[in-house]
């Protein structure tokens, strides 16, 4: 049985928003897509996931919303974060509310889908990403969003799980890499890039960021608006080997 997947990166605020109830839909029926993830850290206003951004994502026909380092930004997280539809970085310390690891099914099509967290350049309370995933079971197709800063520990985790992933995806730097590559049956790209305004410094106005670097001094960031690109990430998947990798960019 083949499943096809997309899978979006950091989709930053209401430009992010935009382009995915604008691409979607067409998108899922024009490459017979049965299972959508997206990367949903950003989504409100850059920091943080709330129930009206993660609607936005479920009615453009999304399945699975991820997380990472800005998972807690927004409290209304609260509200929904018991919704089996979204995760939180599974290696975050036990007690910690939601769930990182989720099974979805469709007819008799089945996917593991796991969002994960670095620990490298990363200042948050984590358990180790490799041992967390170390106790993954790989016994049906299994998508990991690898959400981390340092390129070492995203190609690490590459080799880590190659072979028994169907794909590791790197997210959270905001910048798509050039690398997607399938390494035995694994899909594995770096980062997929943001999918929001590229007029910005990673999402944000980027006069506001400048101003900080130059000046040190700090402002309030703003949702840049501007050369706004959506960047996924389709995967064909027989048994638990992907078979095929594509990055689909649109403007
Ligand atoms: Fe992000
Ligand atoms: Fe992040």
């Amino acid at each position: 049985m083949e499943i096809r997947v997309l899978f979006v990166g950091d989709v930053f605020g209401r430009p992010g928003r935009e382009i995915i109830s604008r691409v979607l839909p067409a998108l899922i029926k024009e490459r017979e897509i049965d299972f959508v993830i997206i990367n949903g850290e950003n989504s409100a206003g850059g920091k943080g996931i709330t129930p009206k951004t993660c609607e936005d994502f479920f009615s453009a026909g999304a399945d699975v919303i991820t997380g990472g380092d800005h998972i807690w930004d927004r409290k209304e997280i609260l509200e929904i974060i018991n919704d089996s539809r979204i995760l939180r970085p599974a290696n975050l310390p036990e007690g910690s509310p939601g769930k990182g690891i989720g099974v979805y099914s469709k007819e008799e099509k089945k996917i593991q889908v796991v969002s994960l967290m670095g620990r490298t350049f990363i200042e948050r309370p984590l358990d180790c990403p490799f041992q967390t995933a170390g106790r993954l079971h790989f016994d049906i197709p299994t998508i990991v969003d690898f959400h981390a800063e340092a390129t070492s520990e995203k190609v690490a985790m590459k080799w880590f799980l190659a072979g028994k992933a169907s794909a590791v995806l790197g997210t959270h730097t905001h910048i798509p890499t050039d690398d997607l590559e399938i390494c035995d049956g694994t899909a594995y790209i770096t980062d997929c890039g943001m999918t929001g305004a590229y007029d910005s410094v990673i999402g944000v106005e980027k006069n506001v960021i400048l101003k900080r670097f130059l000046t040190g001094f700090p402002a309030r960031h703003e949702t840049a608006k501007k050369d706004v690109r959506f960047y996924g990430i389709f995967l064909e998947i027989k048994g638990i080997k992907t078979v095929n990798a594509e990055k689909i960019k649109i403007v």
